[in-house]
């Protein structure tokens, strides 16, 4: 039977197949001074930081099939303890918090997963990860060689590690991960505390290498990593980093790609010229792993934003954005460079390199092999002059501070401050969702005088999060004070003065139910005093102070130690008396608001209370107001934005999902202007200076259903919701900058992996996103143009039918690709000059949207 004559055909195949599978060993991960040594070889591994909670699980794919097609090889994530065991004992591992489906993840998309379990994790992540009832443990002291605390650590970690055993997932049983991290940038500390640092770290590294992963164990910023731990690197550049002990490899786990904001601060940028130029000095030297942290920096939803006042978004820069759209031109021009090193990956893990000087700043490092493999990397670390070199015979244009990268040793496939790929404007468009009419809730305050329906009283002020244990950000502090009818400020006198010490983060001051002022913290002193005029009246008055937490702090010696709330003094000046302390008095507090307790942000609760249609409400701006709507989802699939511009500070909420902390303060900051060349720090490129801090606030497409979502939102200061609007986030704008061929200087162009090919004529390349077109052509000018994506400006030379030939091309298109040749161009504009070609062209959605 033709059946029976298939089976017997295949059947000796099969048994190859199912002998062969069992044949494939999955031996330890190892390393050696060049590399990690996986499957017995050493590679030279890019990675990229995503963290599972900072986006939903049905973004995580998308995530990180596009960080593999950005050439990365690995994922790296932190585990976040306090998300997975909110209270002691028990454990979360639902949605966000699924960490094994994320490893899941990377393992289909054929990428490995670098595991930085801590459990300290710092990340601008509430309290660094820990949860806050760690800290009430009896006799606990963090991150020290305290028994308490290492009993906790090494349970959590334990967990961990036995969750990713069963589930096979170390590289050592068939699975993606390679490497895991204990404790994290812990050397500082370590030095501070001396006999008593260096213990503990002894005890985190026996502890982690016992647990027997067949994986490597990493400590970042940690240079007394005692073997087999990896000592890794952290920083802006890693070039200097050597390990401690000459047989492990050079790691770089964090390179940052950019830097985190702070309500009030401005955001930062960081240049990929510059970011490209450190990976490579990293590789030339000799480095094997570097970490992009972050490739997708996410948002902090909910409660989960470390403090005080890190921002909702956590956007990072990251050549991903916050809303996991690629941003270019970082995405692309690192992708570039990945396919650069790749290229060069077989001379750099099996030789040492020779170096040679070619100028005060200029360097060759070649990586040349018996076998005939050669790769060189030409340095310039000049930040101020482009620079041409010679080297084998050859001349070289080496830009300022930047890298060529020569995988033969003669062709440049790329250099980090040549940016080919095109740059990417976003914007924020209206959707036309129409929010229902606003009902508001008014958070009541008047019973918070009656100390009966309040949880605690006590003499004097206590510390915030010893009374919240974190369960809200806000903390009610309430006294009450006797005016005499005899106080000369009562008969037209200067009003009393109201004084009050915090320690962090914010307070609202309510003077008989009425908002009278405001303080705030900072990120880097917590602690603040409010002064201000109380309107006092003759007879008993109420001092009700909101104490607001805004992300407990994640970093800094024994933060676990640090002060939250009012902890004084507070006193009222100008009375007749002169000075009335009220820091001793009787003080009831209300832990969160009634708002909270009656889960008025969830479907469920929603109907607790009467709302009042918000067009009725005769005191507008109203603080301390719940506000709600209903909306239906917009159609499409582009991320999705709330513009909270109309607001001041508070929560958002969605069906019942936490979007996460609002405000929408000004930032201050130095925003003029950035280079790419020089060392570089984040207070070197700000922007968004004068505008909020963060306007808008991602709201996952997958917490939406198709009609009839639930909108809430708190309002701590008062502002007007009718202005709030859901946006999309989609390309607005492409642009690309590229010079011409000059006989000094050889482009070359990498056409696919591994090819390059010689005198490839400069092109331009555009290109929208699914579902837009090319509309107009804002700008074109093929000559010397001025100016950066969005801001192009003419310069002296300009060849008028720049206009009509981009518009020719690309009009109408999601692609196209112009050459820039003067023939191209009908004639040369201004011969003997260097030209290039500036092109921003508008994205617009095509007529099927
Ligand atoms: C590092 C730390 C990270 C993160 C980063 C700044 O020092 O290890 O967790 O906080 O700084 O974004």
């Amino acid at each position: 039977m033709e059946t029976t004559s298939v089976s017997k055909f295949l059947l000796p195949f099969l048994c190859f197949a199912l002998f062969s599978s069992i044949l494939v060993v999955h031996s330890a991960v190892t390393y050696d001074s060049k590399a990690l040594l996986i499957n017995g070889q050493r590679r030279i591994l890019i990675s990229g930081s995503i963290h599972y909670p900072r986006s939903t699980p049905d973004m995580w794919e998308d995530l990180i099939q596009k960080a593999k097609d950005g050439g990365l090889d690995v994922i790296e994530t932190y585990v976040f303890w306090n998300v997975h065991e909110p209270s002691q004992g028990n454990y979360n591992f639902e949605g966000r918090y699924d960490l094994v489906r994320f490893v899941k993840t990377i393992q289909k998309a054929g990428l490995y997963a670098h595991l930085r379990i801590g459990p300290y994790v710092c990340a601008e992540w509430n309290f660094g990860g820990f949860p806050v009832w760690l800290k009430y443990v009896p006799g606990i002291s963090f991150r020290t060689d305290n028994e308490p605390f290492k009993r906790a650590m090494q349970g959590f970690t334990e967990k961990i590690v036995g969750m990713m055993k069963s589930e096979h997932l170390y590289e050592s049983q068939g699975g993606p991960i390679i490497l895991s991290q204990i404790e994290n940038e812990y050397g500082k500390q370590s030095q501070l505390l001396g006999a008593v640092g260096k213990n503990y770290v002894n005890w985190a590294a026996k502890m982690a290498v016992e647990m027997g992963t067949g994986v490597p164990w990493v400590m970042c910023k940690e240079d007394d990593a005692p073997d087999p731990v990896i000592n890794t690197c952290n920083g802006f550049y890693c070039d200097k980093f050597t390990p401690n002990r000459a047989y492990k490899p050079r790691i770089w786990t964090e390179a940052w790609s950019g830097w985190f904001s702070e309500f009030g601060g401005p955001i930062y940028k960081r240049p990929v010229q510059d970011l490209a130029f450190a990976v490579g000095l990293f590789i030339q030297k000799g480095g094997s792993f570097v970490n992009y942290y972050m490739y997708h920096g996410g948002t902090n939803f909910g409660r989960t934003a470390g403090g005080p006042f890190i921002t909702t978004s956590y956007d990072y820069d990251a050549p991903l954005d916050e809303y996991g759209l690629i941003r270019q031109p970082k995405y692309g021009h690192l992708k570039e460079l990945h396919k650069a090193i790749k290229m060069c990956e077989r001379a750099l893990v099996s030789t040492d390199p020779v170096v040679t000087s070619l100028g005060n700043f200029q360097q060759a490092y070649v990586y040349s092999t018996k076998s005939g493999d050669c790769a060189a990397f030409l340095s310039n670390s000049d930040s101020k002059s482009a620079v041409r070199v010679m080297f084998n015979n050859m001349h070289y244009n080496l830009p300022p501070w930047s890298i060529s990268i020569l995988p033969d040793c003669r062709n440049v496939v790329f250099n980090t401050a040549k940016v080919g790929v095109q740059t990417s404007q976003m914007e924020m468009l209206p959707t036309n969702t129409q929010m229902f009419s606003w009902e508001s809730f008014n958070e009541d305050i008047s019973s918070l005088e009656d100390s009966s329906a309040v949880a605690i009283t006590a003499t004097g002020l206590l510390e915030q999060i010893n009374v919240t244990r974190d369960t809200s950000d806000y903390l009610w502090y309430i006294t009450s004070v006797d005016i005499g009818s005899s106080e000369s400020f009562l008969r037209g006198g200067e009003l009393p003065t109201l004084i009050v010490q915090s320690t962090g983060h914010a307070v609202h001051i309510f003077i008989n139910g009425q908002l009278s002022g405001s303080g705030y913290g900072t990120r880097e002193d917590r602690r603040f005093r409010y002064t201000g005029p109380v309107n006092l009246r003759a007879g008993t008055n109420t001092i009700a102070l909101l104490s607001v937490a805004v992300g407990l702090p994640n970093i800094g010696g024994h933060f676990e130690t640090w002060n939250t709330g009012i902890l004084g003094p507070i006193a009222l000046h100008g009375l007749d008396k002169g000075k009335l302390d009220l820091s001793w008095q009787k003080w009831t507090y209300q832990v969160g608001l009634k708002g909270e307790a009656m889960n008025l942000a969830s479907p469920n609760g929603i109907s607790s209370v009467e709302w009042m249609q918000s067009a009725l409400v005769l005191q507008k701006n109203q603080p301390l107001t719940w506000h709600k709507t209903y909306f239906n989802a917009p159609e499409g699939d582009e991320p999705l934005a709330l513009d909270m511009e109309g607001m001041g500070k508070g929560q958002i909420w969605i069906n019942g999902e936490s979007i996460g902390r609002y405000w929408t303060t000004t930032a201050t900051g130095n925003c003029n202007g950035c280079s790419y060349a020089g060392s570089f720090r984040p207070p070197n490129c700000q922007l968004g200076c004068g505008q909020p801090t963060q306007r808008w606030y991602h709201v996952p497409r997958s917490w939406l259903k198709p009609n009839h979502n639930l909108l809430v939102v708190f309002e701590e200061l008062g502002g007007d919701p009718s202005r709030i609007s859901l946006v999309k986030r989609s390309v607005s704008s492409v642009c690309a900058d590229v010079s011409e061929y000059h006989p000094n200087f050889k482009n070359w162009h990498i056409d696919s992996y591994g090819k390059s090919e010689e005198f490839h004529p400069p092109k331009v390349h555009l290109h929208c996103s699914p579902g837009q077109a090319i509309s107009s052509i804002k700008f074109a000018s093929f000559g010397t143009p001025l100016g950066t994506c969005g801001n192009y400006e003419q310069g002296t030379c300009h060849s008028p039918a720049s206009y009509a030939i981009l518009e020719k091309k690309c009009i109408g298109k999601r692609r196209c690709i112009v050459t820039v040749t003067n023939s191209n161009f009908g004639h040369d504009p201004c011969p003997n000059v260097l030209k290039r070609l500036s092109v921003e062209a508008v994205c617009a959605p095509t007529a099927a949207n």
